[in-house]
């Protein structure tokens, strides 16, 4: 049954134009940061969320903050989570180049020399992106050669994930860092992080808390186990060994969006000339195999699953809801997955205005912690479209509507607390921005 007790509000113009000031603001001249004190950088996911908005604003922008990232692609295909720009002093932003050593320490695996960047990913939304910016204006993208250019790059990235990462050989991607799963402090990490020592506390400087509220951020003890896996990932030379990882994980949310780019990329394939057949049967694959591993029927929704451990993890994460976006996903799994967005674990439309990362009744959950229950713009325009596509559309317009009143309201905040709406993280955020320009654009 559709909810009714949050009428939607008509967005407002005030929204439109402060959204497309953030994006000005963070443009750096070839991509966008997402915040110009705590992430002084490119991000990965950011920019594949940020091009979705920057679209409207300018098609050929939005195609160079992906062709910027893409510039920076490793010879196995990885994306790197951050592309360092060189003049950003090495103090602004930890770990910086120093730490990762890309250029060097990543030389076997095939890190451009002549970029710094990090050597994890983030979840793969760039052929969704890449798809979404394409549409938007066919004869830009088409003059400056983009799908064509960018295709074999997005195929490149979507066989590292279901390839080389397939560490628990189960036809699924695993990450090797919670930073992997752009969710970074999960609840849904503590149980395998337990696992992991912490660096010393006094071996590293924490830049971000020089720019955030310690208590919207994660835990020094959570930063030493960053610290720790980063660490000995770099120190492998970046090697993607299941047998030497410290941490493997099947999350719900990087292979829903997984599942979605190769979808995405099947759309692509097809603008461009060539076979999307093989993309249409990947994407079945890991639909498949998402269901058959991740899904938990008790649980109402999609769980991780600690691959060194061979077992699940038994947390609710709004990860575990992002698989409503797919196509061909069963009729009652989507069901589920709706009452369970709704029910008392979320409780979207009654408890909450906009979906928790992080289940309300958990032992965990804590209203300003980054994602440990916070809600979080780029979540909530997946679950907006994964309601959308499953029939909830009164559910759909109500939570766009409050989207845009809470990124106007918060300053364009990093992330609002669940219930109350309060600004939390940093604020004129790029995806809140763009994420918002895209809902009060697009057609509903
Ligand atoms: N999201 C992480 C940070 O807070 C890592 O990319 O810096």
């Amino acid at each position: 049954m559709e909810c009714a007790d949050h009428p939607p509000l008509p967005p407002t113009p005030i929204a439109y134009d402060g959204a497309r000031r953030v994006l000005t603001g963070n443009w750096t001249g070839s991509s966008t940061v997402p915040s110009r004190a705590l992430y002084p950088h490119q991000w990965s996911w950011d920019s594949a969320f940020i091009a979705i908005g920057l679209r409207h604003l300018s098609p050929v922008r939005a195609q160079r903050e992906l062709e910027t990232l893409f510039a920076a692609q490793w010879a196995d295909g990885r994306v790197p989570h951050i592309v360092f720009n060189p003049a950003v002093p090495l103090g602004a932003y930890f770990p910086s180049p120093d730490f990762w050593r890309s250029s060097t320490a990543g030389a076997a695996a095939g890190a451009p020399a002549g970029a710094e960047t990090s050597g994890i990913v983030q979840p793969p939304v760039h052929a969704l992106a890449a798809l979404l910016v394409h549409e938007a204006d066919p004869a830009a993208s088409e003059r400056r050669g983009f799908l064509r250019g960018i295709y074999p790059r997005l195929v490149a990235w979507q066989r590292y994930l279901t390839e080389r990462r397939d560490l628990g050989g189960r036809g699924l991607a695993a990450i090797v860092h919670p930073w992997e799963s752009g969710m970074d402090n999960s609840p849904c990490w503590d149980p395998p992080l337990a696992r992991v020592e912490p660096a010393a506390a006094g071996s590293f400087h924490r830049a971000d808390l020089d720019h955030g509220c310690p208590a919207d951020r994660p835990t020094d003890l959570d930063y030493g186990r960053y610290v720790r896996l980063a660490a000995a990932y770099r120190d492998h030379d970046y090697a993607d060994d299941a047998g030497a990882a410290l941490f493997a994980v099947e999350d719900p949310g990087l292979n829903a969006l997984l599942t979605a780019s190769e979808h995405a990329l099947a759309g692509i394939a097809a603008a461009v000339g060539a076979d999307p057949s093989d993309h249409l049967v990947r994407g079945e694959q890991l639909t498949t195999a998402l269901l058959k591993r991740l899904w938990n029927e008790d649980a109402g929704l999609f769980l991780a699953h600690d691959v060194l451990h061979n077992e699940p993890v038994p947390e609710r994460s709004a990860a575990g809801l992002l698989p409503l976006i797919l196509p061909g996903l069963p009729e009652e799994v989507a069901g589920r997955l709706l009452a369970t967005v709704r029910g008392r674990h979320f409780g979207l439309g009654s408890v909450t205005d906009l979906v928790p990362s992080y289940d309300l009744c958990g032992a965990s959950f804590d209203p300003a912690r980054y994602w440990r229950g916070p809600a979080w713009f780029n979540v909530n325009w997946l679950l907006e479209r994964g309601l959308r596509r499953h029939g909830a559309t009164a559910t759909a317009d109500a939570l766009r509507a409050r989207m845009v009143r809470a990124a106007e309201s918060s300053g364009y905040a990093e992330y609002v607390d669940p219930v109350t709406g309060e600004a939390r993280g940093t604020r004129d955020f790029s995806w809140t921005a763009a994420l918002t320009l895209d809902l009060l654009t697009r057609p509903a």
